[in-house]
């Protein structure tokens, strides 16, 4: 099959390798029909490729039918249509039990120190294939499945993989209070679908990035946006104009390790990424250190009392923390990977034909897998007015 393959930084290739087979009597196989990009690739196409393997398949949001079940996989059956959450999770231990399905003790990588697998993202999560390719192999397949209906267009569903939940949860663990007011830092496709969902939900949303086609999708849905670009003191000063001083009620970071505005951590962050797998490893696991500039500007944007939702990944050990502000803010702070399953049912019925969200116009450019090296690299460079792009093998 065709597949996605990572070779080094900002190096992918769409290579033929072999086609995935049933292993465990709980893997499923499906013929991938969308599989899109997401900003937590282009951590590893930039900043994390010490945990990378050349030819290691990438991808994490993936859907399409069923092609191959094991013995063990429940109800699912050949010919269902299914999306494929992005992490791997039993359904049945004592963390699935909590729904904290990105934590599951069945596929924990522990020799890694870290929480559940996940599909195609480097050795800290178990180096498990991932889904830009035209098969993958799905694990624990029994409970990692959302089974959708035939009919509406694979952009329907898609975005359950993991942006529609990672949104969701990232404006739930945002905290805002009934009439309040939220800050989405951040306009990719996570913070996107953040501002919508937030607004959906009644609530007043500012939303903040430094990219025009970013900034205008957020605009053309009646959004307030906040153009870092144009702005002669900090993101703070300008939220606290529009909230009377105070700063709002929350804020979601939607930006993560990579945010521009932090020139140190930069230059850090790419020596680490030249170096031998074998010192940037160690480096990264004890010295590394995070882009912060989105992460300070929430502790500054948020009000006294207020919740920060950190939905950006952050990979550092040793990042410094302005502990003072936020003690004496009295700040709350939320974060981790979504747990994607535990947000289904809340967000499906909004997938309908009426379309809420944006949904079936949320991908800006619909590409085949062949494409994938282009796709990325127009992703990462924010041309080309890449916001989202889908593959469809
Ligand atoms: N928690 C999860 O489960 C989960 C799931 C998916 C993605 N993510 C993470 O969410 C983050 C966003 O993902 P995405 O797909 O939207 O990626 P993206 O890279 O397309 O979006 C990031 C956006 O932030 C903007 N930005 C950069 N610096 C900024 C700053 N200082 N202030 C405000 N905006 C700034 C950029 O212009 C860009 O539009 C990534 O870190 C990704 O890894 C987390
Ligand atoms: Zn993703
Ligand atoms: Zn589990």
């Amino acid at each position: 099959m065709k597949a996605v393959t990572w070779h080094g930084r900002r190096d992918v290739r769409v290579d033929t390798i072999a086609d995935p087979a049933i292993e465990q009597p709980t893997d499923a196989i499906i013929e991938v029909t969308s599989t899109n990009i997401c900003g937590s690739d282009l951590h590893l196409y930039e900043v994390l490729g010490a945990f990378m393997h050349t030819g290691d398949v990438l991808g994490h949001e993936a859907m399409g039918v069923v092609r191959e079940v094991g013995s063990g996989v429940g109800d699912l059956s050949v010919g269902d249509r299914v999306v494929v959450p992005f992490q791997i999770s039993c359904g049945h231990c004592f963390m699935c039990d909590q729904q904290l399905y990105t934590q599951c003790e069945t596929t924990q990588v522990r020799d890694q120190g870290m929480g559940a697998a996940l599909f195609g993202y480097s050795e800290l999560y178990g180096q498990v294939p991932g889904g830009q390719a035209e098969y993958l192999r799905i694990p624990q397949a029994q409970f990692t499945h959302i089974k959708v209906p035939e009919g509406p267009p694979d952009s329907r569903f898609v975005y359950l993989s993991d942006v529609l939940p990672t949104a969701w949860q990232g404006v739930v663990y945002a905290g805002i209070p009934d009439g309040g007011s939220v800050t989405v830092l951040g306009l990719g496709p996570i913070g996107d679908m953040a501002a919508r969902i937030a607004t959906h939900l009644g609530h007043r949303v500012i939303a903040v990035d430094r990219v025009t086609e970013r900034l205008a999708r957020a605009t053309a849905r009646g959004i307030e946006t906040i153009d870092l670009r144009e702005l002669g003191g900090s993101v703070g000063d300008a939220v606290r104009d529009l909230t009377d001083g105070r700063g709002t009620d929350s804020v979601i970071d939607a930006v993560g390790m990579e945010a521009h505005g932090s020139p140190v951590a930069a230059a850090a962050q790419t020596a680490a990424a030249f170096l031998p797998d074998f010192i940037a490893k160690p480096f990264m696991q004890k010295a590394g250190v995070d882009r912060l500039g989105a992460l300070y500007s929430a502790i500054d944007i948020v009000r006294r009392g207020g919740t920060i939702s950190l939905s950006g990944v952050y990979g550092g050990a040793a990042d410094p923390m302005p502990l003072l502000t936020m003690f004496d803010k009295q700040l709350q702070l939320r974060m981790g990977q979504a747990n994607v399953k535990k947000w289904v049912d809340d967000i499906m019925p909004l997938l309908t034909d009426d379309d809420p969200l944006g949904v079936d116009s949320f991908a800006t450019h619909v590409l085949p897998l062949d494409q994938a090296p282009h796709a990325y690299d127009i992703f990462q460079k924010k041309q080309d007015g890449a916001v989202k792009v889908m593959l469809q093998p």
